[in-house]
């Protein structure tokens, strides 16, 4: 896990302030040879690859040596310090030395940053008894905590933990041994595993002198006292983020009334309401209790704790009000509310905040106007996350903010329609997001030259116009998307990562564009202009974007051949040219593009065979060439392909048979979802990849939620044979669609072994025989259709398949029973039992009462769907759609937790 350094510069305070060591460095000592000695025998035993231990030499003084200093009067080592603040191939590894039980005097060790790969802490360094700060954090030691430190009666700081693997985390079986710490004053455990110690509290409440205390990630699930009460004395730290407390806030903490100055309680799931004792704690500098499931409202009286500089209380469950009393927390630097369901007005007296840094309010259910008055002595305000709630900005067009932010995040607010010229009174702002924020107006003319320094803008889906003809983008990445911009001529400089200017108004060729001279290699890894009216043919120029991963072009009217040299974009994931009007054939250079993860060619006026080579491009993952005039036979190389989860060929004039080898499509033959699958192919660290397909009988644009698609779509071409029986062992499949072909034979016995298919179309082939008992199976099955073939017999009992409407079933003349009109006769039964005896059909009874069971939550949603929806059939897609909904919800709930959480370790402790 990457948490970067500067998240833990607040715990590292308290080693730094902790140590009281009387040393100089450099001076006229000399120091002893034993020691000299010692010091080179532990750096032997170290693995240095950095040599960042050169200046250790047998010539030099060792006091004189980096990181190591001596006693200012008797010369001795009291200190060494090598912990690693630059970058991790900086690291010292291997062994650490028992020589340095030889450094008699030593006081201080810090190797922190380093990487002991997963190796145990030495016991040795429990005999270390002059130690008073003894700094292993992030250093990757292992295994079991040697219970010996306990020895170190000196110890005023410890920090352990941190960066192992999970085999190999430090844990403690109990932490009896660190309550004979006497002395400590600082603990510190990131990520160490003491789940299996109940008695943490005492342990650590024995430690009179303890006034810091941070169990960070630590596997910790009560904060209850098991001897009734907490005995803390001094405390003035405590930081049990990321644990696993799901209880209420404990009464104990506010027992440590005058002394405590920090408490972190984030990342738990604590539940319950902020009690009112936590008056209590009324010296208290930073409350975080943010992503916990706290519920209730703000209380008013939080304005009372008059030295509250962070107040974190961001994702949690309140609603109510934002209280105006927190405009008395004259000493706020930091103020996350967002990611609640907090209603009502945004209080003005916020506007009083004079030291506001950081103002996070989005993502809640605010509704109020905003005005000047709300900002009115915010003049240190440098962060301001207002997204996602109801707010509506309105200021006069002449204000003049008294804060120079850096990062603006408006998105989803009403600032429109007029463009917010106060803009331009900003001159240190990194990052714009002002994208759906009710703007119809045209793009000012400074603001392109004001955006130049820029680094993130997103402006999308307003009703922003504006030629951008002779623009210079200087942007790492912008944001155009959804608008009315007309004049593809901007000027790109090299610095520039992502352009999305899908869905405006561009329309011409793109050849001036793509061919313009760049002023230096350009950086540029995604091009999105689909969706415009973009015409001629694609231009040859692309030998100039070879840093592009994305680029798409889809839904314009682009003709002509796909040119050859678009396999010069060697590094390309994603390829979306669909819905053109190109011609010819596949050009064969993209089989270089072996990177390539998607490709969607559909709705063009292709030609010729799908070729052998495709089988080449390994990491495929969605080819979607739906809608041309491919011919041939579908090659059996594609079989390769097996991270496939979308193979879309429907509406080509492809023939022959089906190849027998799909059950190496080793993705949708299981029903687990990798977590990465497709992440890799997202751009901008969080753009997912999107592709609209036709899964449940009309188009849907899938994004985000693609990895859960596995669809096999071969519809309306000319195949023949049967269907192979391979089929159904791709049992993570959801979308099967057969249907208008000439296929013949019977529906595969094992179909309702893929029992995650949502859909599945076979209608308008010849295929006969009996409809399968096992496709009653199918409990998921949201969409049938079988229609127009020569089935015969009973439509098997369930309650699934009677659930469909007789159009699923009809242009079968022998077929019947439910939901059919058509009665089965005894000639039909006979006919369609030609294999069953009696015995089966007692199975075929316990089928009955199986499905009934299992098709329960089914049928009951139908139930609801008809209730709501009428039409029976809609049914299937109000259900799919909200399977769609979580999981959108999902991907989206992910990225802003890691939005947030990465901003909040870049800010949230800025102040020390
Ligand atoms: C040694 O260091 C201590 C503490 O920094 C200081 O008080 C003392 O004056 C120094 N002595 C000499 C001789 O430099
Ligand atoms: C050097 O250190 C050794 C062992 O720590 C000690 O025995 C010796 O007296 C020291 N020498 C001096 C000159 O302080
Ligand atoms: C260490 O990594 C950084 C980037 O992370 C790189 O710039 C530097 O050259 C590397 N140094 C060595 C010694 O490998
Ligand atoms: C240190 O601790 C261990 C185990 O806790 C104990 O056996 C030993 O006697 C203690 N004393 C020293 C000096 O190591
Ligand atoms: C708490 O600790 C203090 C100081 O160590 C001690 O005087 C007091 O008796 C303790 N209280 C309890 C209830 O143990
Ligand atoms: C805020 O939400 C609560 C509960 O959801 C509701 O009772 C209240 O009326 C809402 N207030 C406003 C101003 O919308
Ligand atoms: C263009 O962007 C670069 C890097 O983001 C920046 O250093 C430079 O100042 C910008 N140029 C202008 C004219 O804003
Ligand atoms: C089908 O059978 C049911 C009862 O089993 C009967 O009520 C119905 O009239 C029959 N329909 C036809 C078309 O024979």
């Amino acid at each position: 896990m990457a948490i970067s350094k500067a998240m833990i510069v607040f715990p590292l305070l308290c080693f730094l302030f902790s140590t009281i060591s009387a040393f100089s460095q450099p001076n006229t000592l000399l120091c002893n040879q034993t020691e000299k000695h010692a010091l080179l025998s532990f750096k032997r035993a170290l693995y240095d690859p950095a040599h960042r231990l050169s200046s250790w030499s047998a010539q030099e003084d060792c006091c004189e040596w980096n990181g190591v200093y001596c006693h200012n009067i008797t010369g001795r080592v009291i200190k060494l310090d090598l912990i690693n603040l630059g970058s991790s191939n900086l690291s010292l590894g291997g062994k650490v030395s028992p020589a340095l039980l030889q450094l008699e005097f030593l006081n201080y060790l810090d190797l922190s940053f380093n990487d002991f790969g997963g190796t145990p802490i030495p016991n040795f360094l429990g005999s270390m008894q002059t130690l008073t700060s003894l700094n292993l954090f992030y250093a990757s030691f292992g295994g079991l905590i040697p219970p010996q430190l306990g020895n170190l009666s000196n110890l005023h700081s410890l920090g352990l933990g941190g960066y192992s693997s999970y085999e190999s985390q430090l844990y403690v079986e109990n932490l009896g041994w660190i309550s004979h710490l006497s002395s400590l004053e600082c603990l510190l455990m990131l990520e160490v595993d003491l789940h299996r110690e109940v008695h943490w509290l005492e342990s650590t409440s024995m430690l009179s002198s303890l006034s810091e205390l941070y169990l960070i990630e630590c596997k910790l699930d009560n904060m209850s006292p098991s001897l009734g009460y907490v005995n803390f004395t001094s405390l003035t730290a405590l930081d049990l983020a990321r644990n696993h407390f799901n209880h209420e806030i404990p009464n104990w903490l506010f027992n440590l009334s005058t002394s405590l100055l920090d408490l972190d309680l984030s990342h738990n799931s604590l539940k319950g309401h902020i009690p009112s004792t936590i008056l209590e704690l009324r010296y208290l500098n930073d409350l975080d209790l943010s992503y916990n499931q706290l519920t209730g409202q703000i209380p008013e009286h939080l304005g009372q704790l008059k030295h509250l500089e962070l107040l974190s209380l961001g994702d949690n469950s309140f609603d109510g009000p934002i209280p105006s009393s927190l405009g008395n927390l004259s000493s706020l630097i930091s103020l996350y509310l967002c990611g609640n369901r907090l209603n009502g007005t945004l209080p003005s007296s916020l506007g009083l905040l004079s030291n506001l840094l950081i103002l996070y309010i989005g993502n809640n259910s605010l509704a109020d106007t905003i005005s000047e008055v709300h900002f009115h002595r915010l003049s240190k305000l440098k962060y301001l996350y207002l997204s996602s709630t109801s707010l509506i900005l309105k200021v006069k067009s002449n204000w003049v903010p008294p804060f120079q932010l850096e990062y603006l995040s408006m998105s989803s607010c009403q600032m429109g329609p007029n463009f917010p010229t106060w803009l331009q009174t900003q001159a240190s702002l990194q990052d714009l997001d002002i994208s759906n924020s009710g703007i119809v107006d045209k793009a000012p003319t400074w603001f392109w030259k004001w955006a130049s320094h820029l680094e993130h803008i997103d402006l999308s889906d307003n009703q922003i116009s504006g030629d951008l003809s002779g623009v210079w983008l200087n942007n790492t990445s912008i944001y155009l998307n959804s608008n009315c911009f007309t004049g593809l001529s901007p000027a790109l400089s090299p610095n520039v990562i992502v352009l999305n200017m899908a869905n405006n108004s561009f329309s011409g060729p793109i050849s001036h564009f793509l061919c313009q001279k760049l002023n230096g290699r350009s950086k540029l890894e995604a091009l999105d202009l689909s969706n415009n009216d973009l015409s001629g043919e694609l231009p040859l120029c692309w030998k100039s974007w070879q840093s592009l991963t994305h680029v798409n072009l889809g839904n314009n009217n682009f003709s002509g051949k796909i040119p050859e040299s678009i396999g010069s974009l060697f590094s390309l994931k994603a390829l979306h040219l669909q819905n053109n009007g190109l011609s010819g054939s596949i050009p064969s250079s993209l089989q270089d593009c072996t990177s390539l993860g998607l490709l969607d060619l559909s709705g063009n006026k292709l030609l010729g065979n799908i070729p052998n080579w495709i089988g080449e491009l390994t990491d495929l993952k969605a080819l979607c060439l739906r809608s041309n005039k491919f011919i041939g036979e579908i090659p059996s190389q594609i079989c390769q392909l097996s991270s496939l989860t979308v193979l879309d060929v429907s509406d080509n004039e492809l023939s022959g048979i089906i190849p027998r080898c799909l059950n190496n499509f080793s993705l949708m033959a299981t029903r687990d979802t990798p977590d990465d699958l497709f992440t890799d192919l997202e751009y901008s660290s969080y753009e997912l990849e999107g592709l609209v397909l036709v899964t449940v009988g009309r188009e849907l644009e899938y994004k985000g939620i693609l990895k859960y698609v596995r669809m096999v779509d071969l519809s309306s071409n000319n195949l023949s044979g049967s269907i192979p029986t391979e089929l159904s062992q791709l049992f993570g499949l959801r979308f099967l669609n057969l249907s208008r072909n000439h296929l013949m034979g019977r529906i595969p016995e094992k179909i309702g072994r893929v029992t995650s298919l949502l859909s599945l179309d076979l209608s308008t082939n010849h295929l006969s025989g009996e409809i399968p008992q096992s496709l009653a199976d199918l409990t998921f099955l949201n969409r049938l259709n079988l229609s127009y073939n020569q089935f015969r017999g009973r439509i098997p009992l369930s309650t699934q398949l009677q659930s469909f409407d007789a159009f699923s079933y009809i242009g079968n003349a022998q077929l019947c029973g439910a939901p059919l009109t058509k009665n089965c006769t005894e000639d039909d039964e006979s006919q369609g039992r030609d294999t069953i005896d009696e015995n089966e059909e007692g199975s075929e009874m316990r089928w009955f009462y199986i499905s009934m069971g299992l098709g329960f939550i089914v049928g009951f949603w139908g139930v609801c769907g008809t209730l709501i929806f009428k039409k029976n059939w809609r049914y299937a897609y109000f259900q799919f759609l909200y399977d769609v909904r979580d999981w959108v919800y999902v991907a989206v709930a992910i990225r802003l937790n890691w939005f947030h959480d990465n901003l909040r370790r870049l800010l949230g402790k800025q102040k020390y």
